[in-house]
């Protein structure tokens, strides 16, 4: 059996991390591995409060988002039906879209990155990517894609913070550098050659 691994995708929105996570997926299962896709904000309790928030149905601070996306990672982790933990040792694949640098970027952003960083330790501690795989955009190209997409424009997406938000990425990539395995992809490609380089980086740790 081949080792399963656990890839994490991030980018700011509309990078095409969802994109890439059906092609890596069909790439994972030519090669033999059994696969399962998830991403953050989840969509049980705890993400659905997130996105209560983030659709302006509720009030919350920066600091009250920042400690639903611990306890909503911990629970995606940690549950005894759908855990994270579980699903690695039955021998999956995991590929999630967006995973702890998510936060340190997106909420170290507009707060401590250094306590974003220290809350998220347990989730770390628990299950750290075999690789992060960050699809580096514009933001310019993500507004664009974004506006195209939709009609309403969530909590983060504007210009500015995503100006921000890249940069904190990159910030935290350099802070954890000796810690975690990341490649950073052109993401301003098509969708294919964007999927080649995200392929050929997984071999390299396969
Ligand atoms: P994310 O999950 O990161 O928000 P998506 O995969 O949903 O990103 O992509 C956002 C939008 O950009 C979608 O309309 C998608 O079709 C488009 N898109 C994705 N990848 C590319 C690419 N490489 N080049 C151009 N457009 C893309
Ligand atoms: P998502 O619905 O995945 O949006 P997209 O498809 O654009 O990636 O994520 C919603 C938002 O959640 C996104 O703007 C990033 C934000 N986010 C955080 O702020 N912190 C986090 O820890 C995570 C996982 C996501």
């Amino acid at each position: 059996m081949k080792k399963n691994l656990f890839i994490a995708l991030e980018g700011i929105d509309g990078s095409g991390k969802s994109t890439q996570m059906s092609l890596l997926a069909n790439q994972f299962k030519i090669a033999g591995h059994k696969v399962y896709v998830t991403c953050e904000p989840t969509d049980n309790p705890i993400g659905a409060l997130i996105r209560d928030i983030f659709n302006h149905r509720m009030e919350g601070d920066h600091r009250t988002i920042a400690g639903l996306f611990i306890a909503d990672r911990l629970d995606h982790l940690l549950n005894s039906e759908y855990g994270l933990l579980k699903k690695m040792e039955e021998g999956y694949t995991v590929i999630s879209d967006r995973y702890y640098f998510s936060s340190y970027a997106y909420q170290g952003a507009h707060m401590s990155m250094d306590w974003v960083i220290q809350a998220n330790s347990l989730s770390a501690d628990l299950l750290r990517p075999d690789l992060n795989v960050f699809i580096d955009i514009s933001p310019e190209t993500s507004m664009h894609r974004i506006q195209k997409g939709r009609n309403s424009v969530e909590l983060f997406e504007t210009l500015d913070n995503l100006n921000l938000v890249r940069a904190s990425y990159f910030e935290a990539f350099q802070r954890l550098k000796n810690l975690e395995r990341i490649s950073v992809i052109e993401g301003e490609r098509s969708p294919e050659l964007v999927a080649a380089d995200i392929w050929s980086q997984i071999e390299t740790i396969l």
